[in-house]
């Protein structure tokens, strides 16, 4: 499947985030990730259901791939996907498999699409049950929280791993420290949605096609 690009605008001025999530889109970025964060399983503190909902209010066609690195994410699925989002991933971190069966059907249920994310730590093979469930698994390759990390190249297996026994509907994404040089490895390696903030948005407006271009390679 093509690689998608998903500018993160947790690196985008927030003062200007129409007009900097509207430059990404114009730029070649094929979806908007957007990093929610509670100050409680990450620690920071970024956006919620509104700032969805003012994406989706200035930007009626971008697909909207919402991050939950929350605690509780049954708790603020509605909100997200009533604000807009197309598609929300959660933490696997934060649920049993049960209780994630139970989270993607809920989320599904609402209209949207569901996604499992892994930190770094945490073992594919402990979610053997669930992987074929969710729409979407994103691997996380820095410890959540910030944009502006190191891309760590140990989590490669995992995604590799991954990417050998999902569906050709399934999207593998990768999330945390790419730039257009650790790219590469992680398209060879299976990933087919590559999220970018500091890459995308560190990078002048008229400099952001150029770089998306080579990150979609
Ligand atoms: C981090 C977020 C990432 C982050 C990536 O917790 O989930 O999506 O925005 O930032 P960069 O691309 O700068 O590593
Ligand atoms: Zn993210």
């Amino acid at each position: 499947m093509a690689v998608k690009i998903a500018p993160s605008i947790l690196s985008a001025d927030f003062m200007r985030m129409g007009d900097e999530a509207r430059s990404a889109l114009d730029a070649g970025g094929d979806l908007l990730h957007v990093d929610v964060m509670d100050g409680h399983f990450v620690p920071n503190l970024t956006m919620g259901p509104d700032m969805v909902k003012g994406l989706r209010r200035s930007l009626p066609d971008a697909f909207l791939d919402v991050h939950l690195m929350i605690q509780y994410p049954g708790e603020f699925a509605r909100a997200f996907v009533d604000a807009g989002a197309d598609h929300l991933t959660f933490h696997a971190e934060v649920v049993t498999p049960d209780q994630a069966l139970a989270l993607a059907d809920l989320i599904r249920g609402l209209g949207a699409s569901a996604g499992l994310a892994l930190n770094p730590p945490t073992l594919a093979a402990d979610w053997t049950q669930v992987i074929p469930e969710v729409d979407l698994l994103l691997v996380m390759s820095i410890f959540p929280g910030f944009s502006g990390q190191k891309f760590m190249p140990e989590v490669l297996p995992k995604v590799q791993e991954l990417a050998s026994v999902l569906r050709p509907d399934q999207r593998l994404e990768m999330d945390g420290g790419l730039t257009v040089e650790t790219a590469p490895a992680c398209r060879k390696a299976g990933c087919d949605v590559l999220a970018a903030a500091s890459a995308v948005f560190g990078a002048p407006a008229n400099k952001r096609a150029e770089i998306i271009g080579l990150l979609r390679g």
